[in-house]
């Protein structure tokens, strides 16, 4: 496919700047129009192999799941909605008790909102409540956590997210396992995990003491920061700081979660558990959701102390459990597809690697992989302009991409996608890198 910028898309995008506060766009103009499984097309019907899942939302398949399709049909013709967070209903009642089962033993309870952000936000709160007195909270750079001010205290990925908006409420920044960019500058694994030893030595114990942090937030995989895979030890490490300290450890699995690493838990490719997860983009299987889901020890919320309208929309809860009875029934799959297809693109990206300068690191577990681009090897430049002019020449080649970090690119297609179009994916991916590292 060669794409061409039509006068319709012209016209949209002239009347979307006119109209729409701006967010954060992408370098290329794709103006969708439906998805089909592996592919999303544009409102002029050009075909893009889908490497994004609209971030991370579509894990089977872009608008593909039939049974989600028709659950939501279904439950339009009935009731969308019915203020589940004041009366009550069987049917976030049920999907919660079926979430549940997907979570380490000792997990009973569930908090539904809308989006990431928001379950972020409910587990931020709730920490203050079940660890009370402890006011303040550990985040690492690079993470993102969501841009309402509770979450966005957190979230330390980009300055501009941040800029203009502070203060904000007692977040303590310490840094993430960024090999690649060691914040140490030190090797690893001669290292010895410094970074995760670095929060009890420096912040635990020269700006607050440990009895005074309620929860420590972690992305397993981070993901807007830059798709960065941190070694094992380092999570455990943190996690067992946390544990030692009666520091509440949040896994944020918004990205990562619902099978993406080929767990439905990214943290549980780790081998430790956390106290709080927070899930939202991929179970709703398109349809906004989100969802705290805590340890039951942890106990309950004052009645009024949290809620919200929306939460539990009968709506978004009939998508959801539809989706979920999918990965149910399909879990081993999903798991072995994730790890047969993430091998697959690993072993491309890794050869691409040796033979392009541009290519600096190549990361990921399962199906959340990721690409940094670079000026030179040695310098590890931020290859920002060989990004955009890579993302562009696919776009104009039918493949769709997401960047992350400050100049990496995400390949994250739904975990149904077939070897052949990820195939076919990987040689325009190929081909792009390959004309741009020609002209440096
Ligand atoms: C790890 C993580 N947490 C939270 C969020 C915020 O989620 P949402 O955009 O649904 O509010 C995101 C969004 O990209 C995310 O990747």
């Amino acid at each position: 496919m060669s794409f061409k910028v039509s006068k319709r898309i012209k016209d949209i995008l002239e009347r979307d700047r006119r109209v729409l506060i701006n967010t954060t766009r992408e370098p290329y103009p794709f103006v969708a129009d439906h998805g089909d499984g592996d592919f999303a097309y544009d409102v002029d019907g050009n075909k893009f192999i889908d490497f994004t899942s609209f971030i991370s939302v579509y894990n089977i398949g872009v608008n593909a799941n039939k049974q989600v399709r028709n659950a939501i049909k279904k439950q339009a013709d009935k009731l969308s909605h019915a203020s589940f967070t004041d009366f009550h209903g069987e049917l976030p009642v049920a999907f919660a008790e079926r979430l549940l089962t997907m979570f380490p033993k000792g997990f009973g309870r569930v908090f539904f909102s809308n989006s990431g952000t928001e379950a972020n936000e409910a587990a931020l709160k709730m920490s203050r409540i079940f660890n009370k007195g402890r006011m303040y909270n550990l985040a690492f750079f690079n993470a993102f956590h969501g841009r309402s001010m509770g979450s966005l205290s957190l979230t330390a990925a980009k300055t501009v997210q941040r800029q203009n908006f502070g203060p904000f409420s007692n977040a303590i920044h310490v840094p993430f396992a960024y090999c690649y960019r060691c914040p140490l500058k030190l090797e690893y694994p001669s290292c010895g995990i410094a970074c995760a030893d670095y929060i009890k030595e420096q912040p635990l114990s020269h700006e607050v003491a440990p009895q005074e942090v309620a929860a420590i937030f972690m992305e397993p995989v981070q993901g807007e920061g830059g798709y960065i895979v941190p070694p094992k030890e380092f999570v455990q490490k943190v996690r067992k700081m946390a544990a030692e300290n009666g520091i509440l450890f949040v896994a944020d699995e918004v990205q990562s979660g619902y099978m993406r690493t080929g767990k439905f838990l990214a943290l549980d490719n780790f081998g430790v558990d956390a106290d709080i997860y927070t899930m939202a983009k991929a179970i709703g299987g398109g349809v906004p959701i989100g969802a705290t889901v805590t340890r039951t020890s942890l106990g309950d919320l004052p009645a009024g102390a949290h809620s919200n309208t929306f939460g539990g929309n009968f709506l978004a809860i009939a998508a959801a459990s539809a989706s979920l009875d999918y990965v149910i029934k399909n879990r081993r799959m999903l798991e072995q597809a994730a790890k047969e297809k993430g091998a697959m693109i690993m072993k491309r990206l890794n050869q691409m690697k040796e033979r392009y300068e541009i290519i600096g690191d190549v990361r990921g577990i399962g199906l959340m992989i990721g690409v940094e681009l670079v000026k030179s090897k040695r310098t590890k430049a931020y290859g920002v302009e060989e990004r955009e002019q890579v993302m562009l020449k696919c776009f104009n080649s039918g493949l769709l991409l997401l960047g992350c970090g400050p100049s990496s690119i995400r390949l994250i297609p739904p975990i149904t996608m077939s070897k052949e179009n990820i195939e076919k994916a990987l040689d325009i991916f190929e081909r792009a890198v390959r004309e741009v590292n020609g002209k440096r």
